[in-house]
């Protein structure tokens, strides 16, 4: 394991209100603006931060398993395992969903009591083990992934720690698997979708028709914000077209409850409506 994770990784900023006032100072500094100018700059640039870093210390903090598998996720020799042949191809630590979204995550599903949890999209098995951490002793969380060297390093991960056991990983293409799945008339009362982001739209419809998300269940959807591109119009992200695809397809979906939540790259929280009462006049 290499050292220490770059600091681009674990800073980036998925924000373009911040990257465009990391651009305002660049700008600032080359034309020389007043000192008031640039220090007003600096100030909204530090205030950015620590609202990040305020919000992440108020946060409860990672068992000790979950800290263990992040940290060897950010210092993951990538590269190497890739032209070794052991990965299909260069996975990025940026793809992790860190612990305050995990946090966020197992808060929601000990709150509705949950028994079983699919994951789709397990990279190195953050997420599926803060749902198996928050289950009940008997609970299950079934997890989905295409690669199957992936798998392996996230079954690796999970191996170590008390509540890995809980999860059961499939390799293969999220939709078959989904597929069997709902053949076997399994049902999910979390379902966390972080997929290909142009799969999203199938995985949704997908969970709907094949009944996947038991009755009071929650999806809970990662990266619908794509670091503003669906808002901003800008095209800082390749794939963010699927999301603001996907993101109209749920906003015009009259059978769910939605909520947006500006955590980290964007949460959708999706329950269907005779859940929430939405249905009364
Ligand atoms: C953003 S990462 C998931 C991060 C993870 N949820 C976490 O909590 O850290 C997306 C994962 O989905 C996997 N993936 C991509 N396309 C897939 C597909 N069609 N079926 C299943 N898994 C897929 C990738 O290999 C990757 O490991």
């Amino acid at each position: 394991m290499s050292a220490k994770p770059d600091e681009d990784i674990l800073n980036h900023n998925y924000d373009p209100a911040y990257r465009h006032l990391l651009k305002a100072k660049e700008i600032a500094q080359k034309e020389n603006v007043s000192p008031e100018l640039l220090s007003e700059i600096n100030r909204a640039i530090e205030l950015y931060q620590q609202r990040h870093t305020y919000c992440e210390g108020q946060t409860t903090q990672p068992s000790q398993a979950l800290d263990t598998l992040i940290n060897e996720t950010l210092c993951y020799p990538w590269k190497d395992a890739h032209k070794k042949g052991e990965i299909s191809y260069v996975a990025s630590p940026r793809m992790l969903s860190g612990n305050k979204e995990v946090q966020l995550i197992k808060s929601i599903t000990s709150a509705s009591k949950a028994r079983m949890a699919l994951e789709i999209g397990l990279f190195t098995g953050c997420a599926s083990l803060g749902m198996a951490e928050a289950l009940p002793k008997d609970g299950k969380v079934v997890s989905l992934e295409i690669d199957k060297g992936i798998g392996d390093l996230a079954r690796s991960f999970l191996d170590k720690s008390p509540a890995g056991h809980k999860v059961e990983i499939i390799v293969g293409p999220a939709l078959e698997s989904m597929g069997k799945l709902a053949a076997n008339k399994m049902k999910f009362d979390i379902i966390f979708m972080d997929a290909n982001k142009d799969g999203y739209v199938s995985y949704y419809k997908t969970i709907f028709e094949k009944d996947l998300l038991a009755s009071g269940g929650t999806l809970i959807v990662d990266n619908v914000l794509k670091s503003g591109d669906p808002y901003s119009g800008e095209k800082y992200e390749s794939n963010s077209w699927a999301i603001s695809e996907f993101n109209e397809v749920v906003l015009q979906d009259d059978r769910v409850h939605k909520v947006m939540l500006p955590v980290r790259d964007g949460i959708y929280l999706i329950r269907r409506t005779e859940d929430t009462g939405d249905w009364l006049p």
